[in-house]
């Protein structure tokens, strides 16, 4: 095998990461082949979608608009999952009707932290989906203007863009019907999608954004649709679980090729490089052994967490009662109040679990207050009650399992895009 000087430091760094070389070359595996990539499409979850306008302060007039005079900023983006959630590429919904632009998604941006799309100035969507808590709120209840409160914990606003249906009883169709609800709801943002309107009419910045935008204008499903588009870049990178998979889906279909780790890099020097990537990203963002046994619980039939909690997303975005709030004199019925099937009864959207570690406290009412407050729960089997799923399935667990099962959960914590929370028109 001949190898250029730098072919020789790649190599001596991959036998570092192989086990079977000097341990002095431990630094950084080289990351040029996975640099190599296409200016399109883009991968969602990085933060150039949501960076903002460059520069500092409230946005001018001015600056607003050389944004919306770059031609490029009107183009409708391709995108593309990150490695984890891209399993789930096959549910991308809505970019269709809505097709994703940076203008759009700018925009967008703005609204969701602009605490004037609520009648008294003081709550935005980021007040009960604050990026600081998960695109969630550690309450239990949203908390809206004048702190008036509702029944229901804020669920998150990642990952939206592989889901259809929204609200915990689904009773949205998309997320731009979802995302003007809070606006006119009298114990969330207080106001009328009229005066909201006529709000953003007085703001020059918005004004120029939504005619370079919209043939229409600034409406409120032109606010909708800005939303919309924000809320669907906000997508969540690689978890140690992700990373995990990877390796093992690697180890498995290379199997034969992998015996011989000399031979590997003599006769296939890619793989050999490929695999060493690998297993670098695996031991810089590691699932602990605890994770990896609650790993093999979540799945497992007995335990039965990922026939709900399936797919990419950790959530098959159907509705289950699992008696949450059930023993209430006048409990939440949930899926019943949109279908009025009896069997809906009690049945709540199935959460993802991506990043669920930041988004205590839990369930629909927001009733349980840690992850092994949820296990324990399951472990029970619920709270009985007639329209009990029967996939919730009372199992046999150690102390160690349930901590086992938490650790896998937290292990699904990934990455978040950067986000600007406070360049808003002036
Ligand atoms: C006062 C707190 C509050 C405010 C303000 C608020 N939300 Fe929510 N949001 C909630 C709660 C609570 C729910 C769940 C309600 C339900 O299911 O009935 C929810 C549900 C959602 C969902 C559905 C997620 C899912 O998993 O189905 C999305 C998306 C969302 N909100 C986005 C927004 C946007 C966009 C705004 C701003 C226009 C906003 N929210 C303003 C509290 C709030
Ligand atoms: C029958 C389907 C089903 C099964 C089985 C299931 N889940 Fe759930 N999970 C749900 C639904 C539905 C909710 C929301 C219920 C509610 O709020 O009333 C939920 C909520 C959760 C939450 C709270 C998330 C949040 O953001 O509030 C966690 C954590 C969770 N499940 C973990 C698990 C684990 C761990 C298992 C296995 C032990 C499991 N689930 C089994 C359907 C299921």
């Amino acid at each position: 095998m001949k190898l250029s000087l730098k072919n020789a430091l790649r190599f001596a760094s991959a036998m570092a990461y192989l086990a079977v070389g000097s341990p002095f070359f431990a630094g950084a595996v080289e990351s040029n082949d996975s640099a190599m990539k296409d200016a399109e499409p883009i991968v969602l979850g990085s933060d150039e979608l949501t960076a903002g306008i460059p520069g500092a302060g409230p946005l001018t007039l001015a600056e607003i608009q050389v944004w919306l005079a770059n031609a490029e900023n009107h183009q409708p983006l391709s995108v593309q999952l990150p490695m984890g959630l891209d399993k789930a590429a096959a549910n991308i919904q809505g970019l269709d009707k809505n097709p994703l632009t940076k203008a759009k998604i700018e925009l967008g941006r703005q609204l969701y932290f602009d605490t004037r799309l609520s009648v008294d100035n003081t709550i935005s969507c980021a007040s009960c989906h604050d990026p600081g808590f998960g695109y969630a709120k550690n309450t239990q209840f949203g908390v809206g203007i004048q702190n008036l409160e509702g029944n229901r914990n804020s669920p998150v606003a990642y990952n939206r863009i592989v889901t259809g249906a929204q609200f915990w009883d689904g009773r949205a169709g998309s997320l731009e019907e979802q995302a003007v609800g809070p606006i006119a709801n009298p114990i969330e943002m207080g106001n009328t999608h009229e005066q909201c309107v006529n709000k953003l009419k007085g703001i020059p910045g918005y004004v120029a954004q939504f005619e370079a935008i919209y043939p229409d204008g600034v409406t409120i499903d032109n606010v909708g649709r800005s939303l919309a588009s924000f809320e669907r870049v906000i997508v969540t990178g690689p978890s140690p679980f992700d990373y995990q998979e990877r390796l093992e889906n690697f180890e498995s279909a290379f199997a034969a090729e992998l015996e011989d780790l000399s031979a590997l890099a003599e006769d296939d020097p890619d793989m050999f490089f490929q695999y060493a990537q690998l297993k670098k990203q695996v031991a810089d963002f590691p699932m602990s052994e605890s994770a990896k046994r609650g790993r093999v619980l979540f799945f497992d039939p007995k335990i039965n967490c990922a026939t709900c909690h399936s797919g990419a997303n950790f959530a098959d975005e159907l509705y289950h009662n699992l008696g949450v709030g059930m023993d209430a004199k006048e409990p939440d019925l949930g899926r019943f109040v949109v279908t009025k099937e009896a069997k809906d009864k009690g049945g709540f959207k199935t959460p993802t679990l991506r990043n669920v570690e930041l988004t205590a406290p839990y369930m629909h009412d927001g009733s349980q207050k840690t992850l092994l407050e949820v296990v324990e729960w399951y472990a029970k089997g619920g709270h009985p009650n007639p329209t009990l799923s029967d996939k919730v399935k009372k199992f046999e667990a150690t102390e160690q399992d349930k901590e086992d099962l938490v650790q896998f959960m937290r292990a699904l914590t990934g990455t978040f895009p950067k986000v600007c929370t406070d360049r808003l028109p002036e």
